[in-house]
């Protein structure tokens, strides 16, 4: 569903983000992507949502190149690809309801619609009770339910997670891991996590791709990974040093 070409990405500073890294994301898969910081994790997501255009290689999206689509093709996709942030990135002054709305005011749906659809999305996520609530009222967890139930708001079939999870605490990422995984099995929603956690990548993926410097250095099914004692100390290594 997601396919990178042989894509690299030099900074205008010269900073080599992306040394020509080539990976397949299967339709409905839970693909973690590991490595330390600075190994090119976020650069990746910005390259997959059409953020950002790579140095050279192709990004695919159902096998139209990115690079290729006109700027429509392009409006379209990107209403495809929902994204979560470590930070949550949501807007104090709306209360919970009207921040998931946004997406939806921003694509011209109609008001009762629109309530409709906010009300599914937070029920999908557990947060029907905290609607009118405050980001600032929320624990580390609701907000990024509140996070997830936005990047959801126009039906997206991709999602990307940058270190989702990273900012809360162990048990309060499991229950988003958990929620991630619910979404993959029951909207068979395609997931790209990024992380410096191998814990993540064990509760959730299927697949990992293990980055450093730039670099692809391993990637392959879970189960594999894992069971092969070199690949888990590489794991071990580039991702939870960090
Ligand atoms: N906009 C940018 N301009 C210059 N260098 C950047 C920019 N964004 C990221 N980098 C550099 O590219 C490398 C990869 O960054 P990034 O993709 O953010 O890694 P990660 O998410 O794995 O921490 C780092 O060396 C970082 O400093
Ligand atoms: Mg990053």
């Amino acid at each position: 569903m997601i396919a990178l070409d042989r894509v690299s990405k030099f900074y205008p500073d010269g900073t080599a983000a992306l040394d020509a890294v080539s990976l397949e994301v299967p339709r409905g898969s839970v693909f973690g992507v590991i490595g330390r910081s600075g190994a090119g994790k976020s650069t990746l997501l910005r390259l997959i949502n059409g953020l950002e255009r790579p140095s050279a290689g192709e990004v695919r999206v159902d096998g139209i190149a990115l690079a290729q689509a006109d700027a429509r093709a392009l409006r379209r996709l990107r209403r495809r690809v929902g994204m979560i942030f470590q930070s949550f990135g949501l807007l104090a002054h709306r209360t919970v309801a009207a921040n998931v709305a946004l997406p939806l005011e921003l694509a011209g749906v109609a008001r009762d619609e629109r309530a409709a659809r906010v009300a599914a999305l937070l029920a999908r996520v557990g947060l029907s009770e905290r609607a009118d609530a405050y980001p600032a009222r929320l624990s580390g967890g609701q907000r990024q339910r509140v996070g997830i139930a936005r990047a959801l708001a126009t039906a997206p079939d991709i999602l990307l997670c940058d270190e989702a999870t990273s900012a809360l605490d162990p048990e309060t990422t499991r229950a988003v891991l958990a929620l991630l995984g619910e979404l993959n099995r029951e909207l068979g929603l395609t997931i790209v996590l990024i992380t410096h956690e191998m814990e993540v990548v064990r509760a959730v993926c299927d697949r990992v791709a293990v980055l450093d410097r730039g670099r692809l250095v391993e990637s392959g099914a879970v189960d594999t990974v894992f069971a092969d004692a070199r690949l888990a100390a590489t794991l071990a290594l580039l991702g939870d040093a960090a």
